[in-house]
């Protein structure tokens, strides 16, 4: 931090990065462990229920997190989007504190279609040895048609998205010359005096602690769903 007019300022807080680096970690699980197929389908599954809890405490996170992790903060209107596009921020907009307009774009994409995956997956049959936990509650033929997408466009479509994340990030860091990857690392970002921050005290942690429990007692619950009880 070279400027003398900028400061660290918290922007993720800690349960943010740890959802960032945990579903980093389980997405390149899952698929690794889909490639070896066989017995590492256990953990397939395993790092699969890991990125539903992920998922569940992430939506939660977004609406009661620190500051710039809340979906309110990288909701932006088309507008504001063209604005940020053509360089027109107005002052104190902050649309480069948190994920800026465009970050969000893709922020929300691969959330989604990270979710996807997960809903496809928890019905889906391979109709050799995996099904799964909710496969019982629907048709065969959306079960077929869920497992036909996971297998296909659904898995590209995630490897494509997290591959566009990282090739975004490392462009920053080279051509921009902004690093980006750091602030996710540790937190903070150099930012000038004055900038809101986001809340990551004890309180907070203990609070996403709670969530990360309650996320877990959902995972919990949907592999349950899976066992009829005889
Ligand atoms: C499977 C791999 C990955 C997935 C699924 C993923 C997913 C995400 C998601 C969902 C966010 C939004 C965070 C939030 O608000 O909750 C995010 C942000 C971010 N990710 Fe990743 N990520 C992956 C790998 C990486 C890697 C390898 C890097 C670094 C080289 C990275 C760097 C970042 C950074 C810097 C941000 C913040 C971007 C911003 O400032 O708007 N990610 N990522």
């Amino acid at each position: 931090m070279n400027d003398p007019a900028l400061q660290p300022v918290r922007v993720w807080d800690l349960p943010t990065r740890l959802f960032h680096w945990l579903l980093a970690a389980a997405l390149v699980g899952s698929v690794v462990s889909a490639k070896i197929g066989g017995a590492a389908m256990t953990w397939h599954f395993r790092f699969g229920y890991l990125v539903l809890g992920l998922l569940v405490f992430r939506l939660s996170w977004g609406l009661v997190g620190g500051r710039w992790s809340r979906f309110a903060s990288f909701v932006y209107a088309p507008g504001t989007l063209l604005r940020y596009l053509r360089g027109q921020a107005r002052p104190g907009e902050h649309l480069d504190v948190g994920h800026s307009p465009l970050g969000a774009l893709s922020v929300f994409a691969l959330l989604a279609i990270v979710a996807v995956q997960v809903g496809t997956g928890l019905v889906a049959d391979d109709e050799i040895a995996n099904l799964g936990p909710l496969n019982r509650f629907v048709a065969t033929a959306t079960a077929l048609e869920a497992t036909a997408w996971h297998k296909s466009y659904g898995q590209w479509l995630v490897i494509g998205l997290v591959a566009l994340h990282v090739a975004a990030v490392l462009a920053y860091l080279f051509v921009k010359r902004r690093n980006l990857i750091g602030p996710m690392l540790v937190g903070d970002k150099p930012l000038p005096a004055g900038t809101p921050a986001s809340a990551d005290g004890l309180a907070q942690r203990l609070l996403a602690l709670v969530l990360a429990l309650l996320a877990a007692g959902v995972v919990a619950w949907v592999i349950r769903l899976g066992q009829p009880a005889f």
